[in-house]
């Protein structure tokens, strides 16, 4: 059975699974349903393999028992007229006992002089594996005090700089700790621990102190996007509530889908190698896919038949070149929330300890206990806020629900919610997929959230997960499928492509519902909604392997990033920074429109200049003194492998964690749909194919990279306050 699971992974994923992962993810109901969706494929390959085993077995059963027979009749006494099949033909027991033994030593000669990698993996029978698990790793934290950065003539004193303002400084290595801020106190909300204690931070084991951090880099000294300078001389914009969706398996590519693009290429050549025709006119069904993205992003699909975009009501920044910190969807949600790099270990161990950062949902926790609980409302700016997450999936898929509310969100929905008669607005709903029900299901509840704080006076900080585009892509039953690609021929490629294109196009429509919630309650004009894809999702049109599990493919990281406010400039830019950027990102919009009183303006402008991402409504600095500003991605599970990038150059690395994955090498500008990475099992091997092929300058980042990604996978543990001995 454990094979044939295997087998049907393979198909489904092209991956291998890992089956400490497996028992992972089937502790929950809906965990189990999605192991299960691969059922068919599951029983298929145990048939298969059961009647060719059946049929082998009439033939080596036999021929073992002659073998063994001759190998042990020496010990078991038995007269050699007497054993099974005793014919001329048969070898004298003694020759076979001798050559069993010699084959015996030489397996296990090579066994020991084996090198580890890949052959500990390689040769791993599968009852073995199942139960060792991940024990291998090669990245050993020691964790405790910060490890040594190994570029340290980066970190030189001539480099150091004085803290100026809100900004801390920057100097690694020296020994005063930084100043507490006027606002610290012992009283802070949950996320504010560092601040707590009087006697600085640096010191503590587990903190994370900007002034110290070699990688870090600002741009807050720069000044805004000059669009966006102008548009605040001119008028106030100003931002009351926030809303962030988080898009499920949002690529960038597909937020708008566009004219030309690489999937756009793979759907006509479908249908020219195909014996279909599309049913209805290709064009005009694929500039329908995503008009409501179009809008929002200010990026035209480029189709022929598309509508113009109705720029003038929607304003708003995108943002192109934005990768997401973790293609495992919770890792991702703590990077987008918190503002921190998540731990790179196999799932959420991050649940056992706290984050080193205050979440964004604990910021406005702290803005709400320095107000006082009664005022007059008049000015937006003195309201309490509210945080409020809702999906329309459920909450209890590894515990989920947990993570928010340990994140700081005061209220939340889930499918639990609305699947009780006594719920609201409860009538029979359809499941969608082994998640829950459709996004469109929570809508009424939706505006009652919203209306209940308005009417509360309260500021709304909404953040609502969309789910239907997950696998495996399924679609309410009264929305009409198109045919995308051809796929009805038998064991067509093709068919999963085909449909999350639908779900996209259902999630596009929803968006536009849902925009038009702010609209009706009248709060669209002083909203900022942020759009951001959780990871990516690669299918066999992209890569060799589809799904994030395990697979280092740019198009699972890949993410759209979308500042929405219709009073803002439309400003297209690109950044190549990771989500981490996102929470810094909002502190300094606030700022920057005026849409936080004095003291909390403060306390953002403090805040700002205490996370490690970027502002992305400010230029990226790609690299300072030499130093680069590093990407990092923890790849889906978490503990396997790590996706390293630079501002600086256009490189990728694919780091491995364990002993059981390559190194794997592209480059972005010249294979920008990493087509033909460079993958080897050890680093020296791939810096020596990447000098052979790109020359000196990409081995040497390669090089660099790979030594960054190492250090940097043990500065979480010490962040995290992770032992690895602790996590079973
Ligand atoms: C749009 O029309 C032009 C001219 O007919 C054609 O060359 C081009 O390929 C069309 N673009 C798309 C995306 O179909
Ligand atoms: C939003 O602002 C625009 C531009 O100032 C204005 O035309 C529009 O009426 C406003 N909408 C609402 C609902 O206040
Ligand atoms: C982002 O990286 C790509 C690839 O290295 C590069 O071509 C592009 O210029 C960079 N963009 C910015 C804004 O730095």
């Amino acid at each position: 059975m454990a094979a044939s699971s295997q087998i049907s992974f393979y198909n489904a994923t092209g991956g291998e699974i890992r089956w400490d992962a497996a028992k992972s993810v089937g502790n929950s109901r809906q965990g189990m349903m999605l192991i299960l969706s691969g059922l068919g494929p599951t029983i298929a390959a145990a048939t298969v393999m059961l009647v060719v085993s059946v049929l082998l077995a009439a033939w080596i059963y036999p021929l073992m028992t002659k073998w063994m027979c001759s190998v042990f009749s020496k010990w078991l006494h038995v007269p050699e007229e007497q054993l099974p099949g005793a014919d001329n033909s048969r070898a004298p027991s003694s020759a076979v006992r001798t050559w069993t033994i010699r084959a015996a030593i030489i397996t296990l000669l090579l066994w020991i002089i084996r090198p580890a990698v890949p052959f500990n993996h390689i040769s791993g029978a599968l009852p073995f594996v199942m139960f060792t698990g991940a024990a291998s790793h090669s990245v050993k934290p020691q964790p405790g005090a910060a490890s040594p950065f190994p570029f340290p003539e980066l970190l030189e004193e001539i480099y150091w700089e004085p803290s100026d303002g809100h900004y801390k400084g920057w100097n690694p290595g020296a020994t005063d700790p930084s100043e507490l801020p006027a606002w610290a106190s012992e009283y802070l909300p949950p996320g504010f621990e560092r601040w707590k204690d009087p006697h600085g931070n640096r010191a503590a084991r587990n903190s994370y102190d900007p002034t110290s951090d070699p990688l870090r880099i600002t741009n807050l000294n720069q000044g805004l996007l000059a669009p966006l300078e102008e548009a605040l001389k001119e008028r106030d914009i100003p931002i009351t509530h926030i809303v962030m969706v988080m898009m499920e398996s949002g690529r960038q590519d597909m937020f708008p889908f566009k004219a030309g693009s690489r999937v756009h290429e793979h759907i006509l050549e479908a249908w020219e190698s195909s014996s279909k025709k599309p049913q209805e006119d290709l064009d005009e069904i694929l500039s329908q896919l995503t008009p409501i993205a179009e809008v929002l992003t200010g990026q035209p699909s480029g189709f022929n038949s598309s509508a113009e975009v109705a720029s003038q009501k929607f304003g708003g920044i995108n943002i192109q070149g934005v990768t997401t910190g973790s293609t495992l969807s919770s890792k991702a949600r703590i990077v987008d929330y918190c503002g921190v790099q998540a731990l790179p270990v196999d799932f959420m161990a991050e649940m056992d300890t706290s984050s080193y950062q205050p979440c964004l949902m604990q910021v406005l926790e702290l803005f709400n206990q320095l107000k006082q609980k009664q005022n007059d409302g008049k000015d937006p700016r003195e309201r309490l806020w509210n945080t409020i997450y809702a999906q329309s999936v459920t909450g209890q898929f590894k515990a989920q629900d947990k993570l928010i509310t340990k994140l700081g969100f005061k209220q939340s929905l889930y499918s639990e919610d609305i699947d009780k008669t006594e719920s609201k607005y409860y009538h029979k709903m359809e499941k969608i997929n082994y998640f829950g029900y459709a996004e469109e299901e929570i809508r009424p509840y939706l505006k009652d959230m919203i209306r209940d704080t308005i009417d509360n006076n309260q500021r709304l900080f909404l953040s609502h997960f969309t789910s239907t585009t997950h696998h495996p892509w399924g679609v309410p039953s009264k929305f009409t499928k198109k045919e995308y690609i051809p796929h009805s021929e038998a064991f067509s490629k093709h068919e999963k492509l085909d449909a999350y294109l639908n779900t996209i196009r259902y999630v596009d429509n929803w968006l536009g519902q849902f925009m038009d919630l702010l609209d009706e309650e009248g709060i669209a004009n002083e909203t900022l909604t942020v759009f951001v894809g959780d990871h990516g999702q690669a299918f066999d049109e992209d890569s060799r392997m589809t799904g994030t599990y395990q697979n280092g493919h740019i198009s699972n990281f890949a993410v759209p990033l979308t500042l929405h406010h219709p009073l803002l400039p439309r400003i297209q830019t690109v950044a190549n920074a990771t989500t981490v950027s996102i929470l810094p990102t909002i502190l300094d919009l606030l700022t920057s429109t005026k849409s936080l009183n004095e003291d909390d303006t403060e306390i953002s402008l403090d805040l700002a200049n205490q996370y490690e991402g970027q502002s992305l409504i400010r230029p990226y600095v790609n690299s300072h003194h030499g130093r680069e500003a590093w990407k990092f991605a923890i790849i889906n599970a978490g503990g396997t492998m790590l996706s390293i990038g630079s501002a600086a150059a256009p490189y990728r690395l694919i780091l491995p964690l364990t002993m059981d994955f390559e190194f794997q090498f592209t480059h972005t500008e010249l294979d920008f749909y990493e087509e033909e990475p460079i993958v080897e099992w050890d680093i020296e091997s791939l810096t020596g194919l990447v000098q052979e092929k790109y020359g000196d300058e990409a081995a040497e980042w390669a090089s660099r990279a790979q030594m960054v990604g190492v250090w940097w996978v043990k500065e979480r543990m010490r962040l995290w306050d992770f032992h690895p001995k602790d996590f079973t």
